[in-house]
């Protein structure tokens, strides 16, 4: 397998990285994950803005977009893989350890596309468990860096607790999941948290939210208190991995009827039907 690593494409075992890469060393560096369905990318511009806005929030001058997106699809092409993702990843680069930027350095630009198929068809019919974990992370998880560490130790928490993953909970408000955003539906309506720095701002939560507004689901960005989760007739997650996966439990009790609700398999429907449309 070939990987993409600062402008070449390189053997997986010969693709390495300095040790004072200052992803590695301060997880100076943010990320994409993009789909990929039937060879092709979903929702790529829609990754490429996000990344660039990741960029920026952290200062980091990112080489040109066709660039980045010429080696994106040659990394997919060379990978020969249908049904897959690929991961993008830069950091500010190598450079001796001091906190502030370094000066004449390059980024340090890595892609690889991975098998990937959607979570079971077993899971999606029976949803998942989350537990909920308090939301000790930063106040600007609306940047994709690679800094994860306690979205790491929720999801190991929540599968040492027997349970598919975590919520986080801040200030009594459910903000997101480990690595997806995190809805409930209640008398029809899809509710999701705003997309202010609290949250990642999940390209497939925006695509979900323009699904259901096509499909005349009303729709409604805002805090979700436990107190109102307790009273959530569904939820499910979001992400580029998970799609819309149910979520029917949450610390022990039952969502709603404790069974994927319909609001949500509609949802799951149209995005699988659009998602096969567009690969046609
Ligand atoms: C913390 C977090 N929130 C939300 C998401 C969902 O984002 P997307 O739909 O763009 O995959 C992710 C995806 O990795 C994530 O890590």
């Amino acid at each position: 397998m070939e990987v993409y690593l600062n402008g070449k494409f390189v053997p997986y075992e010969q693709a390495v990285v300095s040790v004072e890469d200052r992803g590695f060393v301060f997880a100076d560096g943010i990320y994409e994950v993009v789909r990929i369905y039937h060879g092709k990318p979903f929702l790529w511009q829609e990754h490429m803005d996000r990344l660039r806005r990741s960029a920026q929030a952290i200062r980091l001058k990112l080489p040109a977009m066709e660039e980045l997106t010429q080696a994106g699809f040659e990394t997919m092409r060379r990978s020969q893989l249908d049904d897959a993702t690929l991961y993008i990843q830069i950091t500010r680069g190598a450079a001796p350890r001091l906190h502030s930027f370094p000066v004449g350095v390059e980024p340090t630009v890595f892609m690889i596309a991975r098998p990937y198929h959607r979570p079971a068809a077993t899971m999606v019919q029976k949803g998942i468990a989350c537990i909920t974990v308090p939301d000790l992370r930063w106040h600007k998880c609306s940047i994709k860096t690679v800094g994860l560490l306690l979205n790491v130790i929720a999801k190991q928490e929540a599968e040492d607790a027997g349970a598919d993953d975590a919520v986080f909970v801040r200030d009594d408000v459910i903000t997101e999941g480990t690595s997806s955003n995190f809805f409930m539906v209640k008398d029809g309506t899809l509710i999701t948290h705003p997309a202010d720095d609290f949250i990642l701002r999940g390209i497939t939560r925006d695509f979900v939210i323009e699904l259901a507004e096509e499909m005349g689901i009303p729709v409604r960005e805002e805090y979700i208190t436990r107190d109102a989760l307790s009273q959530s007739d569904e939820a499910f997650l979001t992400s580029t991995g998970v799609e819309v996966l149910p979520v029917t439990v949450i610390d022990g009790q039952k969502v709603g009827s404790g069974r994927p609700g319909p609001v949500t398999m509609r949802l799951w429907e149209r995005f699988d039907q659009v998602v096969a449309e567009s690969v046609e």
